[in-house]
């Protein structure tokens, strides 16, 4: 339901990683069907599930170190709005910067939004 959070816990070798290798659209399971909101999603792509919002973080960070907070909150902003060709030729700031300022101020890091990430 929406806003609930789960765990998955398993002894070594009982399929936590394979789970979630294969809702995130990295293997195909053999059998089984995955749903996002009753929607099959078994076959789509990891481009296709992050346009559908279903994402993942890895415990590297892959940031952008001689950019800004703010800046590195735009970038990852930008995958939702459409192809790259698209975004290349759309006007300006297409609201993306309003977003961030968004985040920023709901995670309360606006001290930290002009400063670059590896300072
Ligand atoms: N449903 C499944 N059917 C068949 N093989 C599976 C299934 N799930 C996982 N495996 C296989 O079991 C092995 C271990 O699975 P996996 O790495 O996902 O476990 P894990 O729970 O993440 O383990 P760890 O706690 O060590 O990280 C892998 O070789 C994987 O291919
Ligand atoms: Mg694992």
């Amino acid at each position: 339901m929406p806003g609930e959070i789960f765990g998955v816990i398993g002894p070594n070798g009982s399929g936590k990683t394979t789970m979630f290798n294969s809702v995130l659209g990295q293997i195909t399971p053999d059998q089984g069907r995955i749903e996002l909101n009753g929607h099959d999603i078994t076959h789509k792509s990891p481009q296709q599930l992050n346009q559908l919002g279903v994402g993942r973080t890895f415990q590297t960070l892959q940031v952008f170190g001689k950019m800004t907070v703010r800046d590195n909150l735009i970038v990852a902003a930008q995958e939702h709005q459409g192809t790259m060709f698209g975004r290349m030729f759309a006007p300006g700031d297409s609201g993306l910067g309003a977003k961030a300022d968004a985040l920023i101020d709901q995670f309360r890091i606006r001290h930290v939004a002009t400063r670059r990430l590896a300072s």
